[in-house]
């Protein structure tokens, strides 16, 4: 193929269509990742032709059900066969690293493994279909605030552990058709040009085969971006890009090598792409997009006010989101529904006794409106139950919120209401989570239900009634307040740099690891029934461990529990989260029966990032599974010993200290053995019998020889080197 077909191909020729070049033809991308966002070539940036609005990440994320995940992705991948689209832009599986991300209603979880279960099978579901995913944004784009030019800066283990996880794993389950490059940098360089992320992680270690794309505008310079390993330029066309990359090659600058590659991966996913028009259901996406948002609803609290009844019990109501809804989130997942279901025409329908319906206020501006409250206020007042409707104004990607609470006028709505009528549920429409405290100890009633989509509204009627017995759970934890959260401190950073400082103790691990305590835990929702955990047991397997245990239902409803196992490694010889979400599963239960249940957890999620060996190791000892309804509401514990990885042990080197050297059993002995050896030494016997070990601790074996009166010398320091690693 000539050169300048080869750079051409490597960069789009419009918003959403790769170049055809050579033999090669285009195919279309479009968002994502809750529906199909096909644009038509005029008119408004955002408007798509009309698709099915599933339920964002935000809320599909909290069914912790990946069949349902597996479903969405099937039907999404039927409506771009219908739209003739060959890959469709999602999902989005960046971390909520602070619950202030602009992008966290795209995103599902605090927690990788959440997170990397539900999109590996979006991404199966689709793929199915003969439809590619991309998997974004590679990686650490866990903030909209300079999200173009930000520096994430984040230590390794914290990288593989939480940021790079859920991709991994997505990767090496699903063989996603590609993967989309974040915008920010990463530790300095950005995801476009990374060599070490797009090459080096994703295909030498994880195995990729597929194609990377650049998010749309993300590449700053085309020779490094090809270099790095990024194969697609998006959008297009790049008329002054593409003449670069051909004399850089032609210069020599860019091995042919690197922009041959390029151009053989966008051939393989050009092959492997499916042109197809057609039609989809309509009527069964919009009844899956239902199924999903009502399984996405969490019931964070309820003192005996819910289910409502459908005859009998006049409803107050309240909030303009209820008439109104807001279902989704501004920026480029977007979509246009194919229809739109409200909860004021959907509880009208269902229930018998009169339902009266005030705004309460205007979605235009968040100022209290007296006006509007007092007659919300009245109508709670005279009716027998009062539902108040409120939530988020605006999340959007391309910026993050400035705080974690409720617009002013829907704190003022609930505080009047519920002085006028006790007996209020709140229901809350928002895409991350907001604030729920002090006003949630006055409501005896409080729904989650975040930005459902457009059946969210008949959804929200499902579980309010009880035809739906809710079974959604947290998948980010809920705060007393802001300055409480992990991320608190180093966000949104500053001069181009955003620290990574809480490390490790993302979300919930940090919440845990301090002790602090919160308003709803990480994995917590209630049920309209009740469930009793027997006591849990452990059975090894060469590469998993499976956590069985069973389950009740003790209430008189049958309803669907989400079982959780944490797991913890008491005696660490690195620092660990107090708990990790390790596996779950999503389990019916009739009322009265027991179901037993088995989580499986893969060798390789019990592993930690050893950054002295610079690889995966599973440490040796004992385990504490513990397995529960929340990462708070822990029932049963069961330990196993798990045999650590054979290439696990940290290699003893002279400069090695004595502490490190006690660690290990091996060494500990040998070193004893040379002290011992050298007791008349002064340093020994100054330290008395068990001393040199702990008064010494931080000292390198090679610096002790050397010190006056040391037991032993540099000679030995070498023999005790060899021994300890023959
Ligand atoms: C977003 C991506 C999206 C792309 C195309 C970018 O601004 O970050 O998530 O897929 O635009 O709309």
């Amino acid at each position: 193929m000539e050169l300048t077909d080869q750079a051409a191909l490597t960069s789009g020729s419009a918003f959403w269509r790769t170049t055809a070049a050579g033999d090669v033809p285009a195919i279309t991308l479009t968002d994502g990742p809750h529906g199909v966002r096909l644009q038509s070539d005029a008119g408004d940036m955002l408007a798509g032709r009309p698709a099915t609005c599933f339920p964002p990440a935000v809320a599909s994320g909290s069914t912790w059900d990946p069949e349902l995940l597996r479903r969405m992705g099937e039907a999404l991948g039927d409506e771009c066969r219908a739209m003739d689209v060959q890959v469709l832009l999602g999902p989005g599986i960046n971390l909520k690293r602070t619950p202030l991300g602009g992008r966290n209603f795209e995103y599902f979880s605090e927690d990788p493994i959440l997170s990397g279960v539900l999109a590996t099978e979006w991404v199966r579901g689709l793929q199915s279909k003969g439809i590619g995913a991309s998997l974004k944004h590679f990686a650490v784009n866990s903030q909209e605030t300079d999200r173009m030019i930000v520096s994430a800066e984040v230590d390794e283990r914290t990288l593989r552990e939480l940021y790079l996880r859920a991709f991994q794993r997505v990767v090496t389950q699903a063989q996603p058709w590609t993967i989309m490059c974040a915008y920010n940098k990463v530790n300095g360089v950005y995801a476009s040009q990374h060599h070490w992320l797009l090459t080096e992680v994703l295909r030498d270690e994880w195995g990729f085969e597929g194609l990377v794309v650049s998010d749309w505008g993300a590449v700053v310079d085309r020779v490094a971006a090809l270099a790095a390993g990024l194969d697609l330029t998006m959008p297009g066309p790049d008329d002054a890009g593409d003449p670069v990359v051909a004399s850089s090659v032609r210069d020599g600058m860019l091995p042919a090598e690197v922009l041959e590659t390029a151009v053989a991966r966008i051939r393989a996913l050009v092959e492997k792409s499916v042109s197809t028009t057609g039609t989809y259901d309509a009527e069964a996406h919009h009844a899956l997009a239902r199924e999903i948002a009502s399984r996405a609803i969490v019931l964070l609290k309820n003192d005996d006010i819910l289910p409502l009844r459908t005859e009998g019990q006049s409803v107050a109501v309240l909030g303009e989101f209820a008439r109104t809804p807001r279902y989704q989130g501004g920026g480029s997942s977007q979509i246009t529904p194919t229809r739109l279901d409200d909860v004021l025409t959907e509880i009208t329908a269902t229930t018998t006794a009169p339902v009266r319906f005030a705004p309460g206020y205007r979605t235009d501006n968040d100022a209290a409106d007296e006006t509007l409250i007092a007659e919300a206020a009245a109508l709670a007042a005279g009716s027998d139950v009062a539902v108040v409707f409120v939530g988020t104004t605006r999340e959007t990607e391309g910026a993050d919120r400035t705080d974690l609470d409720l617009p002013e006028a829907h704190l003022a709505l609930i505080e009047r209401v519920v002085a006028a009528n006790p007996r209020t549920v709140v229901v809350l429409n928002n895409g991350a989570v907001v604030r729920t405290a002090p006003w949630d100890a006055s409501v005896p009633g409080v729904v989650e239900a975040w930005l459902l989509g457009q059946a969210g509204g008949s959804a929200i009627a499902d579980v309010l009634f009880g035809r739906v017995n809710p079974s959604g759970r947290l998948a980010e934890t809920i705060p007393l307040k802001l300055s409480d959260h992990p991320s608190y401190l180093d966000f949104p950073g500053e001069a181009g740099f955003v620290r990574y400082g809480e490390g490790l103790h993302v979300g919930y691990r940090g919440f845990d690891a301090r002790e602090q305590p919160v308003s709803y835990p990480f994995g917590f929702g209630l049920s309209y029934t009740t469930f009793a955990y027997g006591e849990a047991t452990a059975t090894a397997g060469a590469e998993s461990v499976d956590i069985t245990v069973p389950i009740t239902n003790t209430g008189g409803r049958d309803g669907r529990e989400v079982v959780q196992v944490y797991v913890a490694k008491p005696a660490s010889r690195v620092r660990r989260a107090p708990r990790e979400l390790k596996g779950f599963a999503t389990v019916d239960v009739a009322a009265g029966a027991t179901a037993t249940v088995t989580v499986r957890i893969p060798r390789d999620d019990l592993a930690y990032w050893d950054t002295r060996l610079n690889r995966w190791v599973v440490e040796d000892g004992d385990y504490v599974f513990a397995v529960g309804a929340s990462s708070r509401d822990l029932r049963t514990t069961v330990t196993l010993a798990v045999p650590g990885s054979p290439d696990g042990r940290w290699p003893l080197v002279a400069h090695s200290t004595v502490a490190e050297w006690m660690a290990d059993p091996r060494g500990a002995q040998l070193l004893r053995d040379a002290f011992a050896a050298g007791s008349d030494s002064p340093l020994v016997s100054m330290a008395g019998d068990d001393g040199p070990y702990e008064l010494l601790g931080g000292m390198p074996l090679d610096r002790l020889a050397l010190f006056p009166g040391s037991p032993f010398t540099l000679d030995t320091v070498d023999k005790l080197v060899e021994q300890a690693n023959a």
